[in-house]
């Protein structure tokens, strides 16, 4: 079995108004977009979604045209705390685990295969992009240090862990510093496997962000 935990418990707050989740995008809410894309992959057998307490029966109702089963669960503080609370919905007849971030509906059937074949695989596997553009600190509105970009990964979701060791990095992990779910596994030193990910794959956060998924939206309606 391979279920995903879609973390859709934030509030979305540097988008302003509603939380992001709940946006319409097209003819449907974004989580529900996100959610459809795992719901049709053949791999995929079951998704739990972690919920702000307040929207657990909105969820609900939206992802009702799912055709797999799902789990709305409520979610925590932070992101780490809506993994770890939807993880504990899992069965233990699950052998791997999809987490995706439910602000990320350009997610591809492609990416979402490549992931899983790399998690059963090596255990562990994340999408990523390698960062092409220069990558620069600032402070006090002038640039100081250049980053070499050369092995350099922009992360993203996707992330893939097989449920024993997911478990495992759950259980040992610290669940404030991780800001992702390839450091808590790197916490418990499990090597994670880089997949190619997709520049499409954004994670809709600022408003330009979210006028661009209109515009790549709707260019997908005309050219699906
Ligand atoms: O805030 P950010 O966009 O980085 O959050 C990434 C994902 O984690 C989002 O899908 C968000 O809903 C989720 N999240 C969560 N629980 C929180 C905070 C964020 O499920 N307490």
């Amino acid at each position: 079995m391979v279920a995903v935990v879609i973390p859709a418990a934030g509030s979305g707050s540097r988008l302003g108004g509603q939380p992001k989740q709940l946006r319409t995008l097209g003819n449907a809410p974004l989580l529900f977009h996100t959610a459809q894309v795992f719901d049709h992959h053949p791999q995929v057998t079951n998704l739990v979604i972690a919920a702000a307490e307040s929207s657990m029966e909105v969820y609900t109702e939206i992802l009702q045209p799912l055709t797999k089963p799902y789990e709305v669960v409520m979610g925590g503080a932070t992101r780490q705390e809506s993994v770890m609370k939807g993880f504990s919905h899992l069965g233990a007849s699950t052998s791997a685990v999809l987490i995706h971030d439910a602000a990320r509906p350009f997610i591809t059937q492609q990416v979402i295969t490549r992931v899983i074949e790399s998690t059963f695989t090596y255990g562990a596997a994340a999408a990523a992009v390698a960062v092409s553009d220069t990558v620069r600190y600032g402070e006090n509105g002038r640039f100081t240090n250049t980053i070499s970009r050369d092995g350099l990964y922009s992360m993203q979701t996707p992330q893939g862990f097989r449920y024993e060791l997911l478990a495992e990095a759950l259980h040992q992990g610290d669940l404030s510093a991780a800001t992702d779910d390839v450091e808590l596994m790197q916490h418990v030193g499990h090597d994670v496997c880089i997949v190619e990910g997709d520049p499409r794959n954004i994670k809709i956060t600022t408003k330009s962000d979210w006028e661009w998924a209109n515009q790549m939206w709707n260019a997908r309606e005309i050219h699906p």
